[in-house]
């Protein structure tokens, strides 16, 4: 293929190195899936099964998907609907797979309005631990400092807008001066901070419980719908299955081998949603807390802790601002798919583009701001028991996070599996011999049948 069909493959506009791709992939995966999202739906799940299908589905169905999705973004070269509508040419397949580069467009869109909303909880929180608002405060206190936070519609409005904002600058100012250098320092940072925070929780005395909880799987308390929530996680917490890789690939040299990229990346996450998991369940049931108490888990726990130990003050700004930075580095490559989109299809500059697609963002964003409070009883499917007591927000992150990325994820692997052509994929992968054909079993077959299982059990 020629430049002139692969925009992005032009030499000004590549990832400068094999390295910058990984942080920024690895920066859209680790962000507040894994340190505020992880935590609090294992706690809500019940623990360890929950945990071990969580993993399973990583292993068996976030990294192919990884895999293959980058390598659609890559050889098509430009936004995911347009690599769509050219692979699908080129390939000679059926036109209805394009409705995955669709899908991709509409869910990062979607995805970004509530995310958006917690990105500025983190925001608040920065203030919140700079001002000593933790120091000696007990739990009910904390609990009451959050709780304050969300019956507060204005205040979650602003730190949204605030949020939406910084994202809308980096990405309006191109994808290397902006995306590049926000991930190269702080992630490495985030990690060490959390391993830090991990030998505190230990010595908090409940470690050997969150331990037992994460690690011991316990099948009695995994509901069918715990497994569904657990796919749906592995599919966020990668960002796979809603066009961000294929965004971030189309950027992505094609001397880079794609597997061991994904492999990495895949660790990275994965080890940082564990560690926020050892970091948090100590001090939840070394306080006394309940571990299924939902969104607001880390935003009472963690502030507990930095109100206790010494250099307490320093520490919670520092974490916040870090959460804040992972948060950020997720939104921007959430913000991608829909900005190249409106580039390249309705001729709008870059900048225009994350101006335009932020603030359409931002104001479906007050959906979720609602959520918790003036909206909070409002339930729009609540006649089906499935749905019951479900925010409009409890909603959005159902429907993206539970249905259309895993569901993308399935289109992808079908489309990788079954529909392209066999030539020169091997290569692409960057996989030899027997690992690719037993690669290629997994992508063609347990992929897609591990996703369509647990949904068919959801159904039944
Ligand atoms: N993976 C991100 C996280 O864990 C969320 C995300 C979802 C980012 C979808 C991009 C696309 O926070």
């Amino acid at each position: 293929m020629t430049n002139q069909t692969q925009p992005h493959q032009q030499a000004s506009n590549l990832w400068s190195s094999r390295l910058a791709f990984i942080l920024a992939a690895a920066g859209s995966a680790v962000g507040l899936g894994n340190i505020w999202k992880f935590p609090y739906i294992t706690g809500e799940h019940g623990g360890g099964a929950f945990v071990l299908v969580y993993l399973v589905c990583i292993a068996i169905i976030g990294v192919p998907v990884l895999i293959a999705e980058t390598m659609i973004g890559r050889r098509g070269g430009q936004s995911p609907v347009a690599t769509m509508r050219s692979l699908t040419d080129s390939e000679g397949t059926a036109r209805g797979w394009r409705i995955i580069g669709w899908n991709g467009v509409i869910a990062s869109f979607l995805v970004l309005s509530f995310y958006s909303v917690i990105g500025g909880w983190a925001l608040v929180y920065i203030g919140k631990a700079a001002a000593g608002l933790f120091t000696g405060a007990d739990a009910e206190t904390i609990g009451g400092q959050f709780g304050n936070l969300l019956a507060n519609p204005w205040e979650l409005l602003l730190w949204h807008s605030v949020f939406m904002a910084i994202v809308v600058l980096i990405v309006g100012r191109g994808i290397r001066s902006g995306l590049e250098r926000a991930v190269n320092t702080l992630m490495p940072l985030l990690f060490i901070l959390l391993v830090v925070m991990v030998f505190y929780a230990m010595n908090s005395g409940s470690f050997g419980r969150a331990v037992d909880f994460m690690f011991a799987p316990d099948f009695s308390k995994l509901t069918t719908k715990g497994v569904l929530v657990a796919l749906g996680h592995a599919a966020f917490t990668l960002s796979i299955g809603i066009g961000v890789l294929m965004a971030y690939g189309s950027y992505l040299p094609k001397k880079v081998n794609i597997a061991r990229t994904a492999m990495t990346i895949a660790v990275l996450d994965t080890s940082v949603a564990l560690l926020a998991g050892l970091a948090i369940f100590p001090l939840v049931f070394a306080n006394g807390l309940e571990p299924g108490t939902g969104p607001g888990l880390i935003f009472v726990t963690l502030p507990l802790a930095f109100g206790q130990m010494t250099g307490g003050v320093l520490f919670g700004v520092i974490f916040f601002a870090l959460l804040l930075v992972a948060a950020v580095t997720s939104a921007i490559s959430m913000l991608e798919p829909v900005v190249e989109w409106l580039e390249e299809h309705k001729g709008i500059n870059r900048f225009k583009s994350a101006l335009a697609g932020g603030l359409a963002i931002w104001f479906v964003g007050i959906g979720t701001v609602l959520s918790f409070n003036v909206w909070s009883d409002i339930h729009p499917l609540g006649f089906l028991a499935f749905f019951e007591g479900k925010t409009v927000f409890d909603l959005l992150d159902f429907l993206v996070s539970n249905l259309m990325m895993p569901l993308g994820g399935l289109a992808i692997a079908l489309f990788a599996g079954w529909a392209m052509r066999r030539e020169g994929l091997m290569e692409d992968i960057g996989l030899r011999g027997g690992v690719y054909r037993s690669f290629m079993v997994v992508l063609r077959y347990l992929t897609p049948a591990g996703i369509l299982v647990v949904f068919l059990y959801n159904l039944i």
